[in-house]
């Protein structure tokens, strides 16, 4: 049975960090006979220069037929200026909520031979194995009303909702009750319980969802704590889950832990369906330059090989070389340190090809 993959790579450093997975990923392909097809199409800002939309029906429809989607990244400096409906960054909205793809897995690993890449220092990374579950598809992100509306006196008034229902927390609850089983058994619920009515029934949900999984150890973080907490002792946590929102901007504090954010995949799924990517953004200040670090998107690939294809070894297999690549001193510019072998985005693909035997 083949599998359809569809491919979007996106804006910015995008298609160049793309390149450089593709490769891993038909290597692997050929390797382990996985008969998996590619099937490329556009989203973000060069979708919306063709077709005037960042997520056009054809991309959309390619996405709902595959298997399983890869992303590189979306957005610009050049179309910060359109409507919030036409942005780039709205084709990734789109796609998550069109795929219903509410549970966000973001890893923050530190690998031994980065620890020292940090900005932290070693002592306190070493050893870091988080892993954040982030709602995808609700709260403020999608919640409403929503909208920037005039007042009478000639201001305005801007607002967000944040929604969530006791379904939509149950089902993110479970998947990372169940995440947590596979790993250390310790599950922190992150909220705003002590102001925020949907942080408070969030909590109340988890707790209710957890007498079905006695043997992970729960506890509950407010999110401001858990920003203090991330940098101060990482080690103390295992799998956090929470909300859209505070799973944005922790995930992109947790991946600082790792050293850079340009070493850090993640996979959105909806059961085994699946969309990954990296968790950097599209970079347009080093685009075009071979200066990205291509191995977010190439965990990302792994990632996709273990959630959707059940193809663990073939997953492994992509880890490995990533680890011996960076064993054998090899960086780009984001991770590099004096003494060390500097390369580009593409001499980083061909290192960690070559590795896979
Ligand atoms: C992320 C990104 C996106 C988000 C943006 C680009 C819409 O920051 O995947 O973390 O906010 O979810
Ligand atoms: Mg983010």
């Amino acid at each position: 049975m083949t599998k359809k993959i569809a491919v979007f790579a996106g804006d910015g450093i995008g298609p160049e960090v793309m390149d450089e997975a593709l490769r891993v990923l038909l290597r692997v392909n050929d390797k382990y006979s996985l008969g998996m097809e590619i099937e490329k199409g556009l989203v973000g800002g060069c979708a919306y220069d063709q077709h005037g939309t960042p997520l056009p029906e054809s991309s959309l429809k390619l996405a709902k037929s595959a298997d399983a989607v890869m992303l590189g990244a979306v957005g610009g400096l050049k179309w910060d200026t359109l409507d919030y409906s036409l942005r780039p960054e709205r084709a990734l909205l789109g796609l998550r909520g069109e795929l219903d793809l509410y549970a966000n897995l973001r890893p923050a690993k530190v690998h031994p031979a980065l620890a020292d890449a940090s900005t932290l220092k070693r002592e306190v990374v070493d050893g870091v194995d988080i892993m954040v579950v982030r709602e995808l598809v609700g709260g403020m992100y999608f919640g409403k009303p929503k909208g920037v509306e005039k007042l009478p006196d000639g201001t305005e008034r801007g607002f967000n909702t944040e929604v969530y229902t006791t379904p939509e927390i149950e089902r993110i609850a479970k998947v990372a009750f169940e995440v947590a089983r596979k790993r250390g058994k310790k599950l922190c619920s992150v909220d705003k319980a002590n102001v925020l009515e949907s942080s408070g029934l969030w909590r109340r949900v988890v707790i209710e969802v957890a007498k079905a999984y006695p043997d992970v150890a729960l506890s509950h973080m407010y999110v401001d704590n858990c920003a203090m907490q991330l940098i101060r002792w990482p080690n103390q946590f295992d799998v956090i889950v929470t909300n859209n929102m505070f799973g944005d901007i922790l995930s992109d504090e947790a991946s600082m832990l790792t050293g850079s954010i340009g070493m850090l995949p993640s996979a959105s799924l909806s059961g085994k369906k699946g969309m990954y990517e990296p968790i950097h953004g599209s970079a347009p200040d080093i685009a075009g330059q071979g200066k990205a670090n291509p191995i977010a998107t190439i965990l990302s690939v792994a990632m996709m090989l273990d959630y959707t294809f059940d193809a663990s070894s073939a997953a492994k297999e992509i880890e490995n070389a990533v680890t011996k690549a960076l064993d054998g001193g090899y960086r780009t510019a984001d991770i590099y340190s004096d003494g060390m072998k500097k390369v580009s985005t593409k001499e980083m693909g061909d290192v960690i090809l070559k590795a896979i035997a």
